[in-house]
């Protein structure tokens, strides 16, 4: 799937594509981000997987931008596809987020919750349907649990999934 979304606040979205996939891959293994995302794949396997989620329904592989310059990778998914499903009493039209900031200087400054506040408010604009978008972080990572929260994502309880004990993050529509 490709989800192109313009943001407010300076920030923009475009859909990722394997030419993206050599800085994908740098940014992947970045010890802040490998450490949460443990996907520091070669830069083969990661144009493979872009194609592979742009072919699919399941999630939009995608580059953020502040005030034009790309700083890191998003994935946008639909729960419903999702094995986030299994674990909480999703909607139908719910959207999911992954993020990563994949400039280091930029990391810890407030940044990833600009991001992700406008990033939910665009998403619920772009789609009345849609009146939640949540995320998983890792029950541990301090740094994401406090951005989600700051961009008015409440903690909805604990979801016990394969490789991690998460937070439930639920920005609802006001
Ligand atoms: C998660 C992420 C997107 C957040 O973006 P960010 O711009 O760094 O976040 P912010 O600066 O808005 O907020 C970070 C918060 O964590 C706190 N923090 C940062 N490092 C911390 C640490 N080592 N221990 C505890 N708290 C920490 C900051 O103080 C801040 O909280 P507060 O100001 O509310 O007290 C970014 O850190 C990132 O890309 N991390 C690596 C990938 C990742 O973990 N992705 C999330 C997977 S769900």
């Amino acid at each position: 799937m490709k989800y192109e979304l313009n943001l407010d606040g300076g920030f923009a979205l475009r859909p990722a594509d394997s030419s993206d996939a050599p800085r994908i891959a740098l940014w992947m293994a970045q010890p802040h981000i490998q450490h949460w995302w443990k996907q520091d794949w070669p830069v083969e396997r990661w144009a493979q997987e872009i194609e592979r989620q742009t072919a699919g329904v399941h999630s939009a592989p995608c580059v953020a931008s502040v005030d034009a310059e790309e700083f890191g990778y998003v994935e946008l998914y639909r729960v419903r596809h999702d094995r986030l499903a299994e674990h909480y009493a999703y909607e139908e039209h719910d959207w999911g987020v992954h993020v990563a900031i994949g400039d280091v200087t930029r990391v810890g400054r407030g940044l990833g919750r600009q991001l992700l506040r406008s990033l939910a408010d665009a998403l619920l604009h772009a789609e009345p349907a849609c009146s939640r978008v949540v995320a998983e972080p890792d029950l541990e990572n301090t740094p994401s649990v406090r951005a989600f929260g700051a961009a008015g994502f409440e903690a909805s309880g604990e979801l016990h999934l394969p490789d991690k004990t998460a937070l439930l993050m639920v920005r609802r529509r006001h």
